[in-house]
């Protein structure tokens, strides 16, 4: 793990990702030594100005300037990059595609190819009702099936003005994981925890 912690930032096309620029601001100001960088989805694009976020922000067109073998491949360097990788929001069409496997943006290559020893973190968003769905829950164990540990949503009046579950976690919940995952990850580098089940373990006791 390098000195200074790097956090990936995935955002999906939930409403939630207005808050991407206040979780991106209080990581920065909760530790200031973290390397902070965003993917996005094309759709995750129309919920907040990308000028009020002061990080290098991946598009899926970035992915698309490979030109020769040799030349990096940007959903390998950026999962190379990144000690710990957080989708938030995770909106229920990508939340189906990771099930599945599939991988057609940046963003579901980034997962599709994740070292499964570095943690995964992921905070659903959507509507009371898609998130009611059957086949959400199974979505859901599938993805922590995987190892990824899910930052649970709430239950709130959502933009939509349903009232209900289905509400991104608060920003400052989602801070306080990272962090915790961080801390969890340099202690137990130095302990010699190898593995995020042991990293997720050792959380959960
Ligand atoms: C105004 C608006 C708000 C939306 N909010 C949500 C949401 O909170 N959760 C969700 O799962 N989908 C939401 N959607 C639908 C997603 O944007 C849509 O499924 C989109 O295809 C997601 O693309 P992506 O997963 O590639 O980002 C919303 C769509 C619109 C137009």
């Amino acid at each position: 793990m390098a000195t200074r912690s790097r956090v990936l930032i995935a955002c999906t096309g939930s409403v939630a990702a207005v808050k991407i620029p206040l979780l991106i601001k209080q990581l920065q100001q909760t530790d200031p030594t973290f390397e902070i960088q965003l993917v996005v989805t094309k759709n995750s694009l129309f919920f907040f100005d990308t000028n009020a976020v002061q990080v290098n922000i991946y598009q899926d067109e970035d992915e698309w300037k490979w030109n020769n073998i040799g030349d990096p491949i940007l959903h390998i360097e950026l999962r190379r990059w990144a000690d710990i990788m957080v989708i938030c929001p995770l909106d229920a069409n990508t939340l189906a595609k990771i099930a599945n496997g599939l991988c057609d943006n940046l963003l579901t290559c980034i997962v599709r190819a994740w070292d499964q020893k570095k943690p995964l973190l992921f905070a659903p968003a959507m509507n009371t009702l898609m998130w009611e769905h059957v086949i959400t829950k199974k979505q859901i164990e599938t993805l922590t099936g995987f190892g990824y540990i899910e930052i649970p949503c709430v239950a709130k009046k959502l933009a939509c003005a349903d009232v209900g579950m289905g509400a991104m976690a608060s920003v400052e919940t989602i801070v306080e994981k990272i962090v915790e995952y961080i801390a969890v990850l340099q202690h137990g580098h130095s302990e010699g925890a190898e593995t995020k089940t042991e990293v997720k373990e050792s959380l959960e006791t």
